[in-house]
């Protein structure tokens, strides 16, 4: 427990936003979207899994009139060779021809992956498309992008909670943290794998 009895995961070693952080920073971002797409019926689209915890709390949030949909890709690789190589899992449901469409990221890192999906969301003919994304990293980004909405921006260390995972571990918590040392290492390719037993 921390002192505000608080019961932090043992993998964890520093919390770096805190539930009501990050419950006040998506009230702020939600004021302005509800402002901006005033009648304007938006969509908004999430990435798959890592928004899933933000999409919820900040769709709680937006008073306009809008749709909500998914797209599904493939696992985060810290690969070079795989960066920006993009599988989609799960496409929309709904068309997004002629729609404002407000695309949800949980973290931008270097930006291949969304600059990928923006691509391919660009074919498809919407009246306009802006980004929103809870975290952004700009000190890896090598993609020239323009950010509307941003909740946070990062060092460049590697977070987990609120949606966000470490193989798939970690999602659950309701802070953002960073993981002990011991919990995982990094092997000369720039892979992060869990150590087993953990
Ligand atoms: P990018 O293609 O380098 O911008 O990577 C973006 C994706 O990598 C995000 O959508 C996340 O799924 C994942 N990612 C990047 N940084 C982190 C992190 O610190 N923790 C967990 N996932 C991350
Ligand atoms: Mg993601």
């Amino acid at each position: 427990m921390d002192q505000s009895g608080l019961k932090i995961n043992p993998a964890i070693s520093q919390i770096l936003f805190t539930e009501d952080q990050i419950k006040n920073r998506i009230e702020e971002i939600a004021s302005q979207i509800n402002g901006d797409y005033k009648n304007k019926f938006p969509i908004f689209v999430g990435v798959l899994k890592g928004v899933f915890i933000f999409m919820a709390d900040l769709l709680r949030k937006i008073e306009i009139d809008c749709d909500v949909d998914f797209l599904a890709i493939s696992n985060y690789s810290n690969d070079a060779r795989n960066r920006g190589v993009v599988r989609l899992v799960k496409d929309l449901d709904l068309s997004i021809e002629g729609r404002h469409v407000i695309f949800i990221e949980d973290v931008i890192d270097t930006g291949l992956t969304i600059n990928y999906l923006l691509r391919n969301l660009r074919e498809r003919n919407p009246a306009s498309l802006k980004i929103c994304t809870l975290f952004n990293r700009p000190s890896r980004r090598l993609i020239d992008l323009s950010i509307q909405y941003k909740g946070f921006d990062l060092e460049d260390k590697f977070i987990v909670g609120y949606g966000l995972d470490y193989h798939e571990r970690f999602r659950n918590l309701p802070y953002v943290g960073i993981i002990k040392p011991e919990f995982f290492q990094r092997p000369s390719n720039g892979e992060i794998n869990m150590k087993q037993g953990l």
